[in-house]
């Protein structure tokens, strides 16, 4: 995989003018652009058309968390919109993964289009040991076990790959495979700031714990040259 194509784009921004322009800018630069909810929530699925349209690919970042059937259902839609990936909540369960991935590759076949990459969240990086012990009483376990576990039942279900913390990819590596895919946030290039994350890792540590994709927002966006920020990250990754 060419360097660029690991990158995805997070597009935190409300607004479609603002989202385009940096599609137009870094279209070139980029593997795929990220629309997560506060983007797609304002924008709706138009924005996702508007993005392909420009030639750029779209990771839609909605984590989707409900029945079986309804996840399905929107798992379908997501097909039909043809996004290159989109994710759900491991929590869901295997039977929710399991009936989507079948829906997914069914409305591929019908439509014959790609079906979109499936990926699982497992635990929320922003959930602490404690908080999964007081909050969620999930005890005994540590969270790496916890990740892992549900990476493995993500990929039984059929599931693609997890979007993880970089420090996660050895262990699901380990225990999933390297064709298992890892798609992991928290990049920071040395010269970036590192903002309101904590446990951050550079582009060319994350690709050598063997991550396939890392999702990179404001040490692009916020640059005061987006462009060149983004050539420095596949400079980076080049030099690996
Ligand atoms: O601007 P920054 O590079 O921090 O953006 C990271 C992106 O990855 C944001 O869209 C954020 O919501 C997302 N993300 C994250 N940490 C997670 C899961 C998702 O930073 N654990």
């Amino acid at each position: 995989m060419q360097a660029k194509e690991r990158i995805i784009l997070a597009l935190d921004v409300d607004h479609q003018s603002r989202a385009l322009e940096l599609v137009e800018q870094l279209k070139n630069h980029v593997g795929a652009f990220k629309v997560g909810m506060q983007l797609y929530n304002s924008m709706g699925p138009d924005i996702v058309r508007d993005i392909q349209n420009r030639g750029g690919r779209v990771f839609v970042d909605l984590k989707f968390h409900d029945i079986p059937n309804t996840v399905a259902a929107a798992g379908r839609v997501m097909t039909r919109l043809q996004c290159y990936m989109f994710n759900v909540h491991a929590a869901g369960g295997k039977e929710m993964m399991a009936r989507l991935v079948q829906e997914v590759h069914k409305e591929a076949q019908k439509l014959q289009v790609q079906a979109p990459l499936l990926l699982a969240v497992t635990v929320l990086t922003s959930l602490s040991q404690q908080q999964l012990e007081e909050e969620l009483f999930i005890k005994d376990m540590s969270v790496e076990d916890l990740v892992v576990q549900w990476a493995l039942m993500a990929q039984a279900a059929g599931m693609d790959g997890v979007v993880c913390s970089p420090q996660e990819i050895r262990p699901i590596k380990q225990a999933c495979g390297e064709g298992f895919k890892t798609i992991t946030p928290g990049i920071r290039p040395v010269w970036a700031a590192a903002n309101d994350q904590k446990r951050i890792t550079t582009p060319a540590q994350a690709l050598e714990l063997g991550t396939d994709y890392m999702v990179i927002g404001r040490p692009i966006t916020a640059a005061a040259d987006p462009v060149e920020a983004a050539q420095k990250i596949i400079d980076e990754l080049e030099a690996c």
